[in-house]
């Protein structure tokens, strides 16, 4: 059964910092609608505790963030972008300030209160605006208040974006625009239809396509699925984050130890307790994330164990608590004190470097499309995130966007969207489908793409993925659309593009370590790996 449409001027998909950033720029622009797939603060951006990265002290200038930026991302970064980001940054964390966001601050040398900037792996100064370690449920709190002062904003939660609706799907002539999004309303378990001049994709990363990851159960990789299936672009998501420090427990499930630990002075050892960082590179365990990664990776496979240690237990316990008190109180429920003892940790996928291929103000190739966030391809990240770029990159794209779409605002109501069609679709008799294939999927790509990847493997993943999204295809059709079945089907769809990507680009550079190929080529390096849909 189908509601009649929904129209608004604008139409957000996800409630992170770049979603709730763009709709209150617009909010006095027109009607906004939010929409989310569990309750609002349910972000990536929520479980952030690292910080915002931004030149803010005397010591740093834009210069130097640019150049760790560029650093880190091996070669493939777009410049321009990159110093736009982190010259604008300044500016749009003054405005998440005065919206009530706290960061941690601390007395100076003459007992003025400063911002307690924190380090993370590749920066080469102290720049890491922060809240203690519950960083990015700081600034959702801040953000979400804001919103709620908003009567233009409206938003739905437990609704998930099945499709985008464009003036191609409905074979109207002229460029390919974005109208509307069909939604399945999960509470109701009806499909709504909402329309909208300016349509802004912020729905975050793609962790859950890995068996291991830092992120929630929300980040199935929705916004750059559906915008492939509409013929957006997408690009170099063979560059997928590994995160070092992941907490490794039977128990604990998808807990980030954050780099900040190590930025404190934190040592990464052996189950032997011998110190490994300093032999692989010259910034030890502060190097850029792929290298730390992949050190951890060889050092687990080398010795056949199944973690590693972090150990941060040198510093005054006060100290640690104060500093990571999300992380102390965690670490104790699992019966570690980590002001006395080291901390079990794995790597675990964490962030999507690649996205919607986006302008730096989050424009699509798709008219009426935008792509704000983790979701979006800027040209920022390149080959390897700097650590605390990310809410850099969502706060000034998001604003960026904000602009350019006040500037350009369509009125569509005129265009009648057709409501959704189940066809002959029943209930499904079989859920254990849905599940078997959720885990296969995450396995072959944890086992077969993962930190370190070779051709074989990475044919054997494709054939695997094919199968798999051919059965999900026939199981689409057949039956009645649930949640679980929409987020199968864009982990299925999100495997398909990274094993696609990382086939594609035949060298080793930042994220993207092939054994076969195992050096960077300069041709490659000028690149983007750009992937249009094929039908599915
Ligand atoms: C962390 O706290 O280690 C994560 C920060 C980030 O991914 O940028």
């Amino acid at each position: 059964m189908s509601k009649p449409t929904r129209h608004f001027d604008f139409l957000v998909l996800g409630s992170g910092i770049a979603g709730l950033t763009f709709a209150l720029k617009v909010a006095a622009h027109g009607r906004v609608a939010i929409v989310t797939k569990k309750d609002r603060a349910e972000s990536n951006t929520n479980y952030a505790q690292g910080g915002i990265a931004a030149v803010t002290s005397k010591e740093d200038s834009f210069e130097f963030h640019v150049l760790d930026t560029l650093q880190a991302g091996a070669g493939l970064c777009k410049e321009e972008v990159v110093r736009t980001i982190i010259e604008e940054g300044p500016a749009r964390v003054a405005e998440l300030v005065d919206l009530g966001m706290k960061f941690s601050d601390r007395l100076d040398a003459g007992g003025h209160l400063e911002p307690d900037l924190g380090r993370e792996g590749g920066h080469s100064k102290r720049r890491i605006l922060h809240a203690k370690d519950v960083t990015g449920r700081e600034i959702e709190r801040a953000l979400l208040a804001a919103v709620a002062a908003q009567r233009s904003i409206e938003i739905f939660e437990n609704h998930l974006a099945i499709d985008l609706i464009t003036s191609e799907k409905l074979g109207m002539s002229g460029p390919n625009r974005c109208l509307g999004v069909y939604v399945l309303d999960k509470r109701g378990q009806e499909v709504c239809t909402f329309s909208a001049g300016t349509i802004v994709l912020a729905t975050g990363g793609c962790g859950k396509v890995y068996l291991y990851t830092t992120n929630p159960d929300i980040a199935t990789g929705d916004g750059v699925a559906i915008a492939y299936r509409a013929g957006a672009a997408v690009a170099n998501m063979e560059f997928i984050q590994f995160h070092p420090t992941c907490l490794y427990h039977p128990k604990a499930k998808s807990f980030l130890v954050s780099e900040a630990v190590r930025g404190e002075g934190a040592v990464l050892r052996t189950v032997d307790g011998v110190e490994f960082m300093s032999k692989h590179h010259p910034q030890g365990a502060l190097a850029p994330r792929d290298i730390v990664a992949r050190a951890i990776d060889t050092e687990m496979k080398r010795s056949g164990a199944e973690h590693v240690w972090l150990d941060i237990s040198h510093r005054p316990a006060s100290f640690i608590t104060d500093r990571f008190p999300n992380i102390y109180r965690t670490c104790l429920q699992f019966g570690i004190d980590i002001t006395k003892e080291p901390i079990p940790v794995v790597p675990a996928a964490h962030y999507q470097c690649g996205g919607v291929l986006t302008t730096v103000d989050g424009g699509t190739e798709i008219a009426g499309l935008y792509a704000v966030g983790e979701v979006g391809c800027t040209g920022l990240h390149g080959a390897n995130r700097l650590a605390s770029n990310s809410l850099l990159e969502a706060l000034v794209c998001s604003h960026r966007a904000a602009e350019r779409v006040k500037a350009e605002t369509v009125r569509i109501e005129a265009v009648q969207l057709p409501p959704w069609q189940p066809g002959n679709a029943s209930n499904a008799d079989e859920l254990v489908v849905v599940s078997h294939n959720w885990d296969e999927i995450r396995r072959v790509m944890w086992d077969y793409v993962g930190i370190v990847r070779t051709n074989k493997r990475l044919q054997r993943a494709r054939s695997r993925i094919e199968n798999l999204q051919a059965e999900i295809l026939e199981y689409y059709w057949d039956f009645i659309i649930t949640s679980d079945l929409l987020e199968l089907r864009n982990i299925a769809t999100i495997a398909g593009i990274i094993i696609e990507s990382a086939i594609e680009r035949r060298e080793s550079r930042g994220l993207h370590c092939n054994l076969d190929y195992p050096d960077p080529d300069p041709e490659w390096g000028k690149r983007d790996t750009i992937l249009r849909r094929k039908l599915m």
